[in-house]
Parts: C-alpha cells; structure tokens; sequence
C-alpha cells in the first residue's frame, strides 16, 4: 500500500527500476511503424500522427493508416498543404473525424506559425490544435527527450500494481503520475514511457497477467500480495436515482401469470411478472394504481418489506402484492401462466427471481 508520505522511501530504488526498464525494452520493445530503430531519434512528425491516431485506437488498427498517411504526406509540410478533405478521406474508417480535422489544423499551423518545425516544449505543443497534456508529454518524451512521463491506462495499470496505490482512479491520477514519473532516468524519458506502455500491453495485462516475464516483479508490491488484478483500484460508478414500483405475483394454483418484455430497452425480450412502470419518487399508491385488471382479484395482498436491485444505472426498490386466482381463470391479453416448478427455465432477469421469491415465498 502506498500514501503519499512514503514516497520518499521509493525513489531510491527508482534509479535502478528505471535501469531495469530501459534494459527489457532495448531486448522487447515492440517494433511499430512510428518507432525508429534503437538508438536513432523518432522524428517529431511521426510520433505527433501516431499519437493523434492512437488517442482513441488500438495499435493494430494504426498500423496501416499511419504508413498509408506517410506515403501521401512524408512531412508536416505536405499534410500542411493537403486540402482537409483529402485528410479526412484518408481518416475514413479510424472514426472520431475531429481528430483528422484537428490533425490538419495543427499541420496547417505547424507550417504556418512555426516554419513547418514542430515546437520543442510541452508548453508549445499544448498549444496546438488537438494536442492536450497527455499528447503533448507524450511528444514531448518520445520526439524530444523531454523529462516527463505520459501516463495512459497500460501505465496506470503497471505502476498502481507496482505500488500498490490503494486510491481509486479517477482521484489517483497525480499520485499514479508521480510514482510513473520516478521510473523515469536521467536521459531515455521517451523510452522509459514506451517500455511501460509495452510492459502493460505484453506482460502486465488487465487479467492473468504474466508477472514472471516481467523486468519489475521483484518490487512488485501487489505481485508479492497476489492480488494484481484488483489494480487500478476503481471509484464505483456514480448510483443512478432509485426508482420504485411494484411488482404482482399472480397464482393460479401452482402457476405463474407472466408476459414476456419489449424487445427493445432493459431487459429486452425477457420474462417477467405483471408489474408498474419504474419511477423515481413514486409512491406506493401510484404504483398499485397500476396493477393488471384482472377479473376475480377483490383486493391486492401486500407483503412485508420490498425487493431491491442495482442496475448498472439505477437502483430499483419494488413492493410486491400477491393474489390467488381460481383454477382456469384465462390470463389476460399478452400474459401466460408458467407452471411455477419450471420457472428455472425461464429467461427470467434476476430482479424478477427476486420479486417472485419474495412474493411466493420461496
Ligand atoms: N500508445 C500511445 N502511444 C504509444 C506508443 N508510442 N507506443 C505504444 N503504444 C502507444
């Protein structure tokens, strides 16, 4: 577990966990298009196309859209001087079009503003068009040996593992990049990002990750825990707005009065019980206003206490009534009676299986 107060304690065995990296990534690194051999200088122009296309696309995918991009235009110049339809012709197929847009507005103004010269500094970078601080670090590190480390998911997935950060993300973003910050060296900055992109697609991967392969498994805390898997820890998701309503567990000796969900929407197409819409802030009486008309149904028995569920954008809280028909009362239009004993074999949701033990107290 980490605080930030004992984050003195791990710098010093940064130096040689960077040492370490730099060392599996010279024997490891992926070898990708935008990526120079080792030991030569990435060219500015190409690792700013390959960020911009990799902001919302996988690697595999970029591949051919990035050399397909640097036969048409080898320089900034040319794409600078290309028409915007040209571009976004070409983008055709990598989707989110206001990065293709924003790829030639900032070609358009790297010749225009700054000699066809990608500015040297973060600071000048974020001053382009579609370049924000992860764009510009990661620029910044990869073309310009810049000190700075950008951090993407597979980073914060190693380095939440390799300290063990207990903070849930988003809130754990500073001190994740802190910590990622440490494994940089004196020089390399824009290796040391990339071996740790590599690191998290290859070996620490977000299920069964292959921590013998992996150059830091010595100082892995959550390695020497076990429990890997669990980081990065993750705030919940916000809870929606409960909602309430009823359900109404109708019998006719040992069977069920169901109907069968629209197709469309939650739970789409599979079975439930007779019910009333899902609200928030309904009360107990609107929903029971809802019940089915059903013939031979004096009065709705409540039962004591409600069932709850949680959707993934919504808790629900519903009230169950029960009632008894007579044997071979029809069920109404759109609704059929399951014999109770093969309800297991129903496609019916978990909030419905609750509702109907609640309801025959099963
Ligand atoms: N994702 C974003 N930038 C990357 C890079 N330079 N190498 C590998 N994956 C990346």
């Amino acid at each position: 577990m980490i605080a930030t107060k004992k984050k003195a304690a791990v710098t010093e065995s940064s130096a040689s966990r960077s040492a370490q990296l730099l060392d599996w990534y010279d024997r490891h690194r992926r070898r990708l298009p935008w990526r120079p051999p080792a030991g030569e200088r990435a060219d500015p122009y190409r690792v700013w196309l390959s960020e911009i296309m990799l902001q919302q696309t996988g690697v595999k995918t970029v591949g051919p859209y990035f050399e397909k991009f640097l036969a048409r235009w080898p320089d900034v110049a040319s794409l600078g001087r290309a028409s915007q339809d040209d571009v976004l012709r070409m983008w055709a197929g990598l989707g989110y079009y206001s990065r293709a847009r924003n790829l030639h507005a900032c070609a358009v103004a790297v010749l225009r503003d700054h000699g066809g010269v990608f500015p040297d500094s973060e600071e000048g970078l974020r001053k382009l068009p579609g370049i924000g601080p992860y764009t510009a670090a990661a620029i910044g590190a990869i073309a310009f040996d810049i000190r700075t480390m950008p951090v993407d998911g597979n980073i914060e997935r190693v380095v939440s593992r390799l300290y063990a950060v207990e903070e849930p993300l988003p809130q754990a973003k500073p001190l994740i990049g802190e910590l990622a910050s440490m494994l940089l060296g004196p020089s390399r900055a824009g290796d040391s990002a990339q071996a740790l992109m590599d690191l998290g697609s290859s070996i620490c991967t977000p299920k069964k990750p292959a921590c013998a392969l992996c150059p830091l498994n010595d100082d892995c805390v959550a390695r020497a825990r076990g429990d890997q898997e669990i980081f990065p820890r993750k705030a919940p998701k916000k809870a929606g707005t409960l909602r309430r309503g009823a359900a109404f567990i109708v019998t006719r000796d040992d069977e069920l009065l169901v109907r069968t969900r629209a197709e469309k929407g939650l739970l789409g197409g599979m079975t439930e019980v007779p019910g009333s819409e899902w609200l928030a802030g309904q009360d107990d009486e609107a929903a029971l206003k809802q019940a089915p008309a059903l013939k031979g149904v004096a009065r709705w028995h409540r039962k004591a206490g409600v069932v709850t569920h949680v959707f993934t954008h919504f808790p629900l809280e519903l009230v169950v009534y029960t009632a008894k028909l007579a044997a071979r009362t029809r069920a109404p239009e759109g609704m059929r009676w399951v014999p109770i004993a093969t309800l297991a074999g129903e496609a019916l949701p978990n909030v419905m299986r609750k509702a109907i033990a609640h309801g025959l107290d099963l």
